[in-house]
């Protein structure tokens, strides 16, 4: 299908990793003898629909990160997106923004994901890639497993999702809400919800349960965990 529309992909590798703890921010933990951010651009960096990757790394691993990544995708035998490697921000919406600004003015279509995720699959971006551009916007979600309550009362859970990256949008519409937010002070946990400020209902898409964020120690296994 000829596509006069670049989709580009924002992989967030610039956190401190604070819960998790160690010596090193998690992304950079060894993981399947990688650094972990490196799954989700293995990933990213084989789907077709992909133009354009903007890896937001922090400064102290920005160098490191830069002369890696020249022998991965000299090895990388299918399609090559281009990568821009970028320097993250204090918050998640700075680094967010730092990578959009990296695209080049072709990219009409962005999706973010934490680096933080490295079970993603290119069965997901797909969904999610497909979805964004049909849509205008498109947001991985799964059931949650377990009863959720307040501390007051149960919620319905038929009415509730765990929520997960990446999350397809329009790139100009990502741009406007994260400009808005900075304006009227909003700070959200993901990037729905800066889109929900301008009054946007996000698409859902089936997420993936393995999808999971590593945030806590126990969430790596034990035997991929690097000393810290
Ligand atoms: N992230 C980022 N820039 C920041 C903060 C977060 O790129 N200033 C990225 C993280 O690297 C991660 C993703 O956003 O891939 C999701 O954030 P989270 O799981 O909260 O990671 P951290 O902020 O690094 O961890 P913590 O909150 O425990 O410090
Ligand atoms: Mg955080």
């Amino acid at each position: 299908m000829q596509q006069n529309y670049q989709i580009g992909a924002v992989i967030l590798a610039a956190g401190k990793g604070t819960r998790l703890g160690g010596s090193i921010p998690k992304q950079h933990r060894l993981l399947r003898g990688e650094p972990m951010y490196m799954a989700s651009l293995r990933v990213f960096a084989s789907v077709a629909e992909i133009g354009e990757i903007a890896l937001v790394v922090d400064k102290a691993h920005l160098e490191e990160v830069r002369s890696s990544l020249t022998g991965v995708l000299a090895g990388m035998e299918s399609h090559k997106p281009v990568i821009h490697v970028v320097e993250g921000g204090a918050e998640r919406p700075d680094s967010v923004m730092a990578g959009l600004a990296a695209f080049s003015s072709g990219v009409r279509y962005v999706l973010v994901h934490d680096g933080a995720r490295p079970y993603v699959t290119e069965q997901l971006v797909c969904r999610i890639a497909d979805a964004v551009t049909t849509y205008g916007s498109a947001i991985p979600c799964i059931r949650p497993r377990d009863t959720i309550r307040t501390a007051e009362h149960t919620l319905d859970r038929s009415t509730l999702y765990l929520v997960q990256t990446p999350q397809g949008f329009r790139r100009d519409i990502l741009e406007y809400a994260y400009e808005q937010a900075k304006e009227n002070g909003f700070a959200g946990t993901d990037d729905a919800s800066y889109v929900e400020q301008l009054g946007v209902r996000p698409h859902l898409v089936e997420g993936d349960p393995a999808n999971m964020k590593i945030t806590i120690p126990g969430d790596l296994p034990e035997e991929e965990e690097t000393p810290s």
